[in-house]
Formats: C-alpha cells, sequence, structure tokens
C-alpha cells in the first residue's frame, strides 16, 4: 500500500475499531445486516459478472455477492485493514467460496484491480479523508456504463441507535475534537456521505452521472441484553468516541455515561433485546459510457 495521507485512520481501522469489530460483530452483522439484506433483495448482481466490494470488513457482503455472481463470476473485497482482510480470506475459503477473493488497499490511493462491472459497498465509504480522490479511484475501476452501489447512514437524528447515546453523553464530558487530540480515530465520520447535495456534488465531480438516492428505515439490535447495549454504545459510534477521545475526563466520568445509558436503553428494551431506529442511503451511480 502506497498511502501515507490515510495512515492515522488505517492504523485505528487494524486496531481499535479491528478489535471493537470483532467484540460487537454479532450486533454488528445480524442488526445492520437488514440494510444489505434489502439492498439486494431489491437488486441482486448477475451471474458471470465481477463486483468489487469497498470497504469490505470481515467480507460477508462479498461473501454474499460470489453468491450472486456464481462460479462464472467473481467477488473481489477490499480493505485497508489487513487484520480484516485476513478474516475475510480465511473465512471466505472455509465457506468454499472459490470466486472471493480480497485485496488490501488504500481505496482512497491505491490500484484496485479493475475493471468491474459493478462496485458495491456497505457502509465502507463514509470514512475517507479525500472523498473525491476515493470516488474518482471507483469510478476508474469501473467498465463504461458499470454502476457504484453505497449504502451510508442517513443523518445522524435520523438514527437513534447511536444518536441518542451520543446526545446523552454529550451532555455529560466535553467533545474533543480529532484535531485536538493524538489518539487514533476512524477518520471523518459514520455520517459523512449523509447529505444529499453534498454527496451528489462529490459523485459528480468524481465523473460518476445517473445519481440517485433510496432511503432505507429499518430498526437495529444493539444488544441482546442491557449490558450489552451499553457497552456497544460504550465501544462504538459516536457515544464511545466521545469518551475515548476525552481522555483522562472520559475515564473519570464513565459511571455516570453508564446509568445514563443504562436508563436510555431500559425505555427501548424488549423480550429480545434493545431496539432503535436506523436510516440508510442507498445511493447509487454510474460511470457514464463515454
Ligand atoms: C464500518 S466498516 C464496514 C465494513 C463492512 N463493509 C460491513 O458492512 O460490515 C468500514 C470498513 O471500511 C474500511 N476502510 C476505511 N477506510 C478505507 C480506505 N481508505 N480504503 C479501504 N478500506 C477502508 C475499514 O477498514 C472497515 O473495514
Amino acid at each position: 500500500m502506497s498511502s501515507t495521507e490515510n495512515a492515522i485512520p488505517i492504523e485505528a481501522w487494524n486496531t481499535v475499531l479491528f478489535d471493537k469489530f470483532c467484540r460487537f460483530r454479532n450486533v454488528l452483522t445480524h442488526g445492520l445486516s437488514d440494510h444489505s439484506a434489502k439492498f439486494f433483495k431489491r437488486s441482486s448482481y448477475p451471474a458471470g459478472s465481477r463486483i468489487l466490494d469497498v470497504g469490505c470488513g470481515f467480507g460477508d457482503t462479498t461473501q454474499e455477492i460470489a453468491k450472486q455472481v456464481g462460479p462464472s463470476g467473481a467477488a473481489v473485497g477490499v480493505d485497508c485493514a489487513q487484520n480484516f482482510i485476513a478474516i475475510a480470506k480465511r473465512e471466505a475459503r472455509e465457506a468454499q467460496f472459490a470466486n472471493a477473493s480480497f485485496l488490501l488497499a488504500d481505496v482512497q490511493a491505491d490500484d484496485l484491480s479493475g475493471p468491474y462491472d459493478h462496485v458495491f459497498s456497505r457502509f465502507g465509504t463514509m470514512f475517507f479523508n479525500l472523498p473525491g480522490a476515493a470516488l474518482r479511484n471507483i469510478r476508474r475501476a469501473l467498465k463504461p456504463d458499470g454502476k457504484f452501489a453505497m449504502i451510508v447512514w442517513r443523518r445522524r437524528e435520523d438514527n437513534p441507535w447511536v444518536y441518542e447515546a451520543e446526545r446523552i453523553v454529550k451532555e455529560i464530558m466535553p467533545m474533543i475534537s480529532h484535531a485536538e487530540t493524538t489518539e487514533v480515530h476512524c477518520g471523518p465520520g459514520p455520517f459523512s456521505m449523509a447529505g444529499q447535495e453534498m454527496v451528489s456534488e462529490m459523485l459528480r465531480g468524481a465523473g460518476f452521472d445517473r445519481i440517485s438516492f433510496e432511503r432505507c428505515d429499518t430498526d437495529v439490535c444493539i444488544g441482546r441484553v442491557l449490558d450489552e447495549a451499553v457497552e456497544f454504545a460504550l465501544a462504538l459510534g459516536p457515544a464511545g468516541e466521545i469518551i475515548r477521545l476525552a481522555g483522562e475526563e472520559g475515564q473519570r466520568r464513565r459511571p455516570e455515561a453508564v446509568a445514563a445509558l443504562r436508563e436510555l436503553f431500559a425505555k427501548n428494551l424488549r423480550h429480545d433485546g434493545v431496539w432503535f431506529g436506523s436510516s440508510s442511503w442507498f445511493v447509487e451511480a454510474r460511470n457514464p459510457a463515454h
């Protein structure tokens, strides 16, 4: 990999964030995969096609795409974090997907081994430091007329599964920005692609046309029991990030934050876990046929 621009987020994805994604994989895969399940229900990839899965993480969507394109097609997962790629490779091999492969690369800087018929991403595009460069690189990896589809979070206010916890923690401790800390972080936050106008402009600037947005709302389970939901909120998402970046003060006031989160989540506890609403965009764009 050639990128130094992106060294801090890549380190975060390979260390703190990787550890957290492993710890809460159950919540993430069962909860958040509903968004991609809904996307694939309405549009699956044709047999024989070659598809790139951007920011593939553990590679479960890469495996799903490999199933859709069949043995004559290919699903390629790309991620900047070696640790995710290692698990994705192993699990695809264990599941006997001979047509799934994985590439360690920074999407905003490295060659993506195109051309691809189409490019997909589930929540893998919101963390680029240089989104314009990344989107251009993605378009260049597409065949003419190829489609790029990304699932991204809509605005935080429409995502109470993280927003409610963030709101409560912000009332308890100071908000330290990434610029003020030497702690590693994930780069621009999960809501960086929420604005339709801004995302359309970025996609057009990267050379895409036929840009469309479709809203997807679904409830997500953030923990099977109250304690798991509290741990999840503290470890991942904006609430946990506020505490981590607040350093010593964050640790000192952590018990207060835990009590407030327990009270909040108890209101949303059902027989099968703690549930909140979530909302994403299915954004689609085309690499013009010239
Ligand atoms: C929120 S996770 C989503 C993972 C997976 N797509 C899913 O839905 O479970 C974001 C992923 O994007 C990857 N990522 C972030 N910035 C990247 C970049 N510049 N190039 C490649 N991958 C990147 C991270 O390592 C991480 O695996």
